[in-house]
């Protein structure tokens, strides 16, 4: 269960203070999926970040099936951060001189990591089609791919949290079409609390649960079963 409370995010400013996020609270449990929408410079990239714990938060409280992650320390953060979540970003963010294969493994190379990465990294790039590309590098495939490889890579240690900041952002129709779909699909058999930041209204409509971003709070939302 991912729990918030409270959630507020300022930034130091020459000119003073820049409230980002003031008070957001909601809670989501497994299976969960949500979209966040909201005009540019709104704060979603920056709630985003404070749930992927890339970012802290001025105040309030974060916890993933109990545990405040930004009580931990730095070493600790980073173990909880590759176990617990998945990240998609709009820029794929892959290693161009890796394998598709070696790019979906690369959260695996930490210590007390899963048992068979590589069966569990070829069953998953299966799952997105791309398991007759394991060898190619990135440059070698088309935005759409890329980013299929990138959900693999993020579900690669089964998170409990999937976080994509506008995952189809730089795709084409179709491509955006495809990815959005595995993205629901791989959700479902996984059982990931899925957040997804996006500017599509095609993309934010997959999801029972939509949140607006409206002056650094969302107002109580909308489930539509
Ligand atoms: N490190 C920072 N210092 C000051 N302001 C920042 C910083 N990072 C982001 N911001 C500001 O926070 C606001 C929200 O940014 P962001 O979360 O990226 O919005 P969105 O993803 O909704 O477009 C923007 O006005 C941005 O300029
Ligand atoms: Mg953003």
């Amino acid at each position: 269960m991912l729990e918030v409370s409270n959630l507020t995010k300022e930034y130091t400013t020459p000119r003073g203070p820049l409230t980002i996020l003031s008070g957001i609270t909601f809670s989501l449990s497994r299976g969960d999926a949500i979209s966040i929408m909201g005009p540019s410079g709104s704060g979603k990239s920056t709630l985003l970040y404070i749930l992927g714990t890339l970012e802290s938060p001025t105040s309030g409280s974060v916890t993933l099936d109990g545990q405040n992650p930004f009580q931990l320390d730095e070493k600790e953060l980073a173990i909880f951060r590759n176990k617990a979540i998945g990240f998609v970003f709009q820029e794929h963010c892959l290693l161009p001189q890796c394998s598709v294969l070696e790019n979906v493994l690369i959260p695996t190379l930490v210590a007390g990591s899963d048992d068979q990465p590589i069966q569990r990294a070829r069953s998953l790039l299966e799952q997105v089609g791309l398991l007759d590309r394991l060898d190619h590098r990135p440059a070698e495939l088309s935005g759409g791919e890329r980013q299929r490889v990138a959900l693999a890579r993020a579900l690669i240690r089964n998170p409990l949290l999937l976080l994509c900041d506008e995952p189809t952002g730089n795709l084409d129709h179709q491509s955006a079409e495809m990815v959005a779909s595995l993205l629901v699909e791989l959700h479902q058999r996984q059982q990931t609390i899925l957040i997804v930041v996006t500017h599509n209204p095609a993309l934010a409509g997959r999801f029972p649960i939509r949140f607006q971003l409206v002056a650094g709070q969302i107002p109580p939302h909308n489930r539509v079963s």
